[in-house]
């Protein structure tokens, strides 16, 4: 294996070399240009930089300069993949309702207090026969954190409002969001059934943050309707199929896969569980997968519905097992295919975490022993 210097490093995936030297200058290293990187360094600056490893053979200590996926991939090896669609907007306007509408099942009903205690995502197939991927987020305030992630995963924000209670602080900070991953938005106006709803003054509202309505000669589209009474739903899905296809969304499917952790927790028998979300390559069975500071083969593959998986593809939405810890949601994960490797590589994240950890406690200390002055 023919080692690398930070400025080849650099050069190989399109960064700047001076944005990899600050990485390692903000964990207290100083180094320059021309220092070597170790195996575990370039695994670690995948997980921060989100580039990928090629698929032809797995990715191991020995072969993982020459994996590096240096370029854009090729055209040929570009596939469609279904549009990643947040549903986002305040507390209780109805995001969930309008999700479990499209999916005609019902998650609220199975939910504890009925707030999505974290990001459901799933995969519908439409009338058309396309694919929509769908994260819904839940609007209370304790999530920002969490909708911030949903947006950065996503190609296209619905932001539901409720027709009777309008814009509030949550659909603000959803359009922030929405905003900062600059991603085309759709505004679904909801409870149009409910009395006191008030559509021209949610139109005139949001054109105060820039969403100007399509009839005001804006693009946004402004979709009505009603997720208890299931209407608005068919224009909704048109649109966001009509906004898909002019993105022009596509995935190399043929490689080691990578994308986000969207919720993860620990399960009493079968230890952590984590929902991810596949951005390219193919996730299959008995994979070797890093995410921070944990790693493991994965066990088990199921998607939203509990069925069982082998293999799942770019913009596919899964719930995975066998990582030796939970991860962090909103981490990136790859697969690696080497498991001393990978336990390498989350090693040093782990240390990283922990001196990460050891600063904030001091810093923390100082500033309660400054107000005891
Ligand atoms: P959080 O996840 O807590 O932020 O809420 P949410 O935005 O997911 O709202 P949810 O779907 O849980 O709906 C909140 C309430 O509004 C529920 O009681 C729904 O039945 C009701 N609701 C949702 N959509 C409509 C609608 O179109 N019309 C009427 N009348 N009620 C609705
Ligand atoms: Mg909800």
């Amino acid at each position: 294996s023919q080692p690398l210097t930070i400025a080849e490093f650099a050069k190989k995936i399109g960064k700047n070399v001076t944005e990899i030297i600050k990485y390692f200058f903000n964990q207290g290293l100083m180094i320059n240009q021309n220092m070597v990187l170790s195996e575990e360094q370039v695994g670690e600056l995948a997980l921060e930089y989100g580039f990928d490893f090629k698929k032809e053979t797995s990715l191991t200590k020995e072969n993982i300069f020459e994996q590096l996926d240096e370029e854009t991939d090729s055209p040929e090896s570009l596939q469609d993949r279904p549009p990643v669609v947040t549903i986002m907007g305040h507390v209780d306007h109805g995001k969930t309702t309008l999700l479990d509408a499209i999916r005609d099942s019902n998650v609220v009903g199975h939910e504890h207090g009925g707030i999505t205690q974290a990001i459901g995502a799933y995969q519908i197939t439409t009338k058309v026969g396309k694919k929509i991927t769908f994260i819904d987020t839940p609007g209370h305030e304790a999530f920002t954190e969490m909708r911030s992630r949903g947006a950065n995963v996503t190609d296209i924000v619905i932001l539901v409002v409720a027709a009777d209670d309008g814009v509030m602080p949550q659909t603000e900070e959803a359009i922030d969001h929405a905003k900062q991953a600059n991603v085309p938005i759709i505004v679904f106006v909801n409870k149009v059934d409910k009395p006191g709803a008030n559509i021209p003054k949610i139109k005139a509202t949001l054109m105060e943050y820039g969403l100007v309505a399509e009839e005001f000669g804006g693009d946004i589209p402004f979709i009505e309707g009603s997720a208890k009474f299931k209407q608005g739903l068919d224009r909704l899905e048109e649109t966001l199929l009509l906004i898909a296809e002019f993105g022009n969304l596509k995935a190399n499917p043929s490689k080691l896969a990578s994308g986000t952790v969207l919720e993860a927790h620990l399960d009493k028998n079968k230890g952590p569980i984590a929902s991810v979300l596949v951005q390219r390559g193919t996730l299959n069975l008995r994979d070797v997968v890093i995410t921070g500071s944990t790693f493991g083969t994965i066990k088990s593959m199921e998607n939203e519905n509990g069925r069982k998986l082998s293999h799942a593809l770019p913009s596919q939405p899964l719930v995975i097992t066998g990582l030796n810890e939970v991860p962090n949601a909103g981490d990136r994960f790859l697969v690696l295919n080497d498991e001393k490797l990978a336990r390498q590589i989350a090693s040093a994240q782990m240390l990283k975490k922990q001196e990460a950890e050891r600063i904030a406690k001091q810093t923390l200390t100082l500033d309660s022993l400054k107000m005891h002055l």
